[in-house]
């Protein structure tokens, strides 16, 4: 099994945190995000505890919620001390419903709008992470009118190619992200930042990719971060207290990732950090860290019932479920590799090579093509593990499937539902 918190019962079933599988499928109905309150818990306290060993206790954990909002998710981040990273008015809205503290809050994005940051000065969230030249003048003057100041981070672009998908890659030069560094376009926001009446600059952030699995290109950035923090010194005089590193941090989807533990991952940083801060003669800053994908990736396992399975000879075996590209695009998108087991058979060996195949009409909706579950009939629960990050977030309504539920498990508690499952009715409530 990939992650501890999945087994087997006595009756062969998959289990998830102590949760029968088959029975979850039962109770709420198929598809199924079911998430281990479990593992997200445990990876929060993992990052604040590696926190605590290299920094001093001098950092915060973001949760990228992007990788998956929820009211719930909000709470438990709350719960955990966590702060969270938005990237939409919706996601503020989501995390402002649950009385989420908004100083523990940060507000990213390439093109905030008008009224998303006017709602960021409005409910003082903690930091806005400024993304561009003319976002600074735009904050600035909406911070006027409220009588405002509003303490922000720059996006910058460190240079740095972390060798992921092409679409989940944001470090480098030609990116839609950030502030570059070559060009002196990050020196001037800086200087603008430090201009402006109404603008707070405390930091300075960065997010070289997703799904990154070695320590180094973390360290290059943060080598980057740290000289372009000495030079902001010298040409301006000001002291950047602040360094977020953003998230990234890669997970196992498959047996054959093995990604790094993320002490390992801290205590590599920090070695740079510290090294930095001595040879420049500079304070060390407070770091932020940004991980989605990281807290709630592995937590998940979507559950579906196996339908139509064709057998194409000497080609392939597509074997169909009730959801597929609307609920999980990333194999469509990225071509993501998944593992997958049929949950009421999850003690026998998992010989069979499938490909699963989603119900859109659509060729690539699939889930994963000649990967290895047990021989599977019609009236199967499948089981897709590490589905916890991104799927629900990025799930559609095309061709008007609803949104599956979600069901949070714990060990030794019952199941609860956190989503519920959208109808039919949900599907045409905004039409005229
Ligand atoms: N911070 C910033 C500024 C980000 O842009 C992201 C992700 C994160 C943190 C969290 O990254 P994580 O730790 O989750 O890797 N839809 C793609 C992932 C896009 C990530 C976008 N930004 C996927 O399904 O793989």
């Amino acid at each position: 099994m990939l992650y501890d918190f999945l087994g087997v019962n006595e009756k062969g079933n998959l289990t998830i945190s102590g949760s029968d599988a088959v029975h979850l499928a039962k109770k709420y109905g198929t598809p199924l995000y079911v998430m281990s309150e479990d593992y997200i818990r445990g990876a929060c306290r993992e990052f604040h505890k590696s926190i605590d060993k290299y920094y001093g206790g001098n950092g915060m954990v973001l949760f990228a919620s992007k990788a998956f909002s929820c009211k719930e998710i909000y709470r438990i981040m709350m719960q955990e001390n966590c702060g969270v990273d938005v990237v939409s008015g919706g996601e503020l809205y989501t995390a402002l419903s649950v009385g989420f503290p908004t100083e523990n809050i940060v507000f990213h994005g390439n093109n905030k709008s008008q009224d998303e940051l006017k709602m960021a000065v409005d409910n003082n969230v903690g930091r806005v992470i400024v993304d561009g030249l003319s976002e600074l003048d735009m904050l600035d003057a909406i911070a006027e009118k409220a009588n405002k100041t509003v303490s922000v981070m720059l996006r910058i672009k460190p240079g740095i190619d972390a060798h992921t998908h092409e679409f989940i890659k944001t470090g480098q030069i030609d990116s839609k992200f950030g502030l570059a560094l070559e060009t002196g376009e990050a020196l001037e926001g800086v200087k603008k930042a430090l201009e402006y009446k109404n603008i707070n600059l405390k930091g300075i952030h960065c997010h070289i990719g997703s799904q990154i699995f070695g320590t180094e290109p973390f360290e290059s950035a943060a080598d980057v971060m740290y000289t372009f923090l000495a030079k902001v010194k010298e040409e301006t005089g000001f002291c950047i207290e602040e360094i977020n590193l953003g998230g990234g941090f890669g997970i196992r989807y498959t047996e054959l990732d093995s990604p790094v533990s993320y002490d390992m991952y801290m205590s590599k940083v920090a070695e740079v950090m510290q090294r930095k801060s001595k040879e420049l003669g500079i304070p060390m800053p407070k770091i932020y860290i940004e991980p989605g994908r990281a807290i709630v990736g592995p937590a998940g396992v979507t559950l579906y019932t196996v339908g139509a399975i064709k057998a194409i000879p000497n080609i392939r075996t597509y074997v169909s479920i009730d959801g597929g590209m609307s609920d999980n695009p990333r194999y469509a998108l990225y071509q993501s590799d998944y593992e997958a087991c049929i949950a009421n058979k999850a003690a026998k060996p998992r010989k069979f090579l499938a490909t699963i195949a989603g119900k859109c009409c659509e060729s690539g909706d699939l889930i994963q093509e000649d990967t290895f579950i047990q021989k599977p009939k019609s009236g199967d629960i499948m089981a897709v593990f590490s589905t916890g990050a991104y799927n629900y977030t990025m799930a559609s309504n095309y061709n008007r499937i609803p949104r599956p539920a979600t069901v949070f498990v714990k060990e030794g508690e019952k199941s609860r539902i956190v989503i519920r499952r959208e109808t039919y009715e949900d599907l045409v409530r905004n039409d005229i």
